[in-house]
């Protein structure tokens, strides 16, 4: 049965029963008008601690809700009469060009929404003209996800701890065919999930009578998980050739991990990647000119949507002072709270090439796979095109200072 749903989707269908499943999908698409609307299918997809594992951040969720405020603090300023016939969504980064200023970020785990999850989103992203972000915590191997992904693919690396295993996997990111690599450096430890560790959802993962319970409740999530087994950190888990256990799990989050991040370490990734390199996890405006000298082609100013540092600096505040510090000189992305065409427009117009979607992408896919994702995309494409038109703009980059208006303050002289 749920074997049928995987190959309708990879097929397109013909059995009477994929038929029946893909009109349950379209149905549940019908009701989607904007991005967000995944959220609540999503909810009503997954069984609770999951959706709480997506959904919620560090602490008390200080840093999702002022992520939210803070894109809600910038105001468009429409523009009118032009000639807006045909607005341009499209981008070119790191000499390809993207159908969208859009890209799906990398997000860990995502076969627990959907089986081999990071296969689906690759596919959407690759159908859509825009790169997709394998994580270093993905469940499905590297090679298949480049496969699906057609050369848009790429990669998010928590640094390894040693040079030796940083050599190991970039050779294998290389050889799969990752067209850039996304090096995340926020994570020097974890961020106190506090839902998670209500839910009892941490590792090694323990069965209770209450997350059984909450599994029963969504009984078509239980069916595929059980055809399909569940989800294991791919790469950690080949890291010493064996399967992964609910003993080793903790092992492998120890090894994924690096405390003693430096710039040093950074610029070895520099020495084994020479395709385009980007930093993930920048706040702080004075170290863009770090990540410049290290060789770094690009940023993903991000505080992990939230689940790092409770009470954290929103990306989007900072982006100005990001584009005073580097000047055009290298491509600057941003995540942290996007959910809307306008959303992606705002960030644009204070200087980002493009946006990355954490928890809006995994919400699409919880719902109803890659065709979920390819939806989300469609909206975020027909939103983008109207806010450029009544911003009156034709081209992303006629997209500047002049189109905003905000009232954040910069740092205390
Ligand atoms: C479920 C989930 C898993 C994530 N896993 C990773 C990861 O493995 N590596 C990473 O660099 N960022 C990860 N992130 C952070 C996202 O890449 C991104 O920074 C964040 O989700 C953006 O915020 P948003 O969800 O509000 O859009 C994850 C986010 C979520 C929601």
């Amino acid at each position: 049965m749920v074997d049928t749903v995987t190959h309708s989707e990879a097929s397109g269908g013909g059995r009477p029963l994929a038929a029946w499943f893909e009109a349950a999908r379209q149905r549940r698409l019908k009701g989607i008008h904007t991005p967000w609307d995944f959220r609540s299918s999503a909810k009503r997809a997954l069984p609770r601690m999951v959706f709480d594992y997506i959904d919620g951040g560090a602490g008390s969720e200080i840093a999702i809700r002022m992520n939210r405020e803070a894109i809600d603090s910038v105001r468009l300023v429409p523009s009118a009469p032009r000639d807006v016939s045909f607005c341009d969504t499209s981008v070119t980064l790191f000499g390809q060009e993207l159908s969208l200023p859009v890209i799906i970020g990398p997000t860990g785990l995502a076969s627990a929404s959907w089986p081999r999850g990071e296969i689906a989103l690759a596919e959407a992203a690759a159908r859509t003209g825009i790169p997709y972000v394998m994580p270093n915590a993905a469940s499905v191997s590297p090679e298949d996800v480049a496969r699906a992904g057609e050369g848009r693919a790429w990669f998010q690396l928590y640094p390894p701890p040693d040079r030796e295993l940083t050599r190991k996997w970039v050779a294998r990111i290389r050889d799969c065919g990752f067209s850039a690599l996304e090096v995340t450096i926020d994570v020097a430890v974890p961020g106190q999930r506090l839902r998670d560790a209500y839910n009892g959802f941490v590792m090694p993962f323990r069965w209770t009578p209450g997350k059984f319970l909450d599994v029963a409740a969504r009984p078509v999530w239980a069916m595929k998980m059980l055809y399909h087994g569940q989800p294991t950190p791919y790469l950690q888990v080949e890291r010493d050739g064996s399967r992964a256990t609910a003993s080793n799990q903790s092992e492998n989050r120890r090894h994924r991990f690096t405390r003693a991040l430096s710039w040093d370490l950074l610029k070895i990734l520099r020495d084994e990647w020479h395709g385009p390199l980007l930093v993930k996890g920048l706040l702080d405006p004075r170290q863009a000119g770090q990540a410049l000298a290290a060789g770094y082609d690009g940023i993903v100013i991000s505080n992990h949507g939230g689940r790092q540092l409770d009470g954290s600096v929103s990306p989007i505040e900072m982006l100005p002072e990001f584009r005073s510090e580097v000047g055009g000189r290298i491509p600057l992305l941003i995540d942290g709270g996007f959910r809307s065409g306008v959303d992606v427009v705002k960030a644009v117009a204070l200087g980002a090439s493009a946006v990355q979607l954490g928890r809006v992408g995994v919400f699409a896919l919880a719902t109803a796979g890659r065709a979920g994702v390819e939806h989300a995309l469609t909206l975020f494409r027909a939103e983008i095109e109207t806010a450029m038109a009544l911003c009156g703009v034709t081209r992303l980059e006629q997209l500047d200072e002049h189109s905003v208006r905000h009232n954040w303050g910069g740092p205390r002289p």
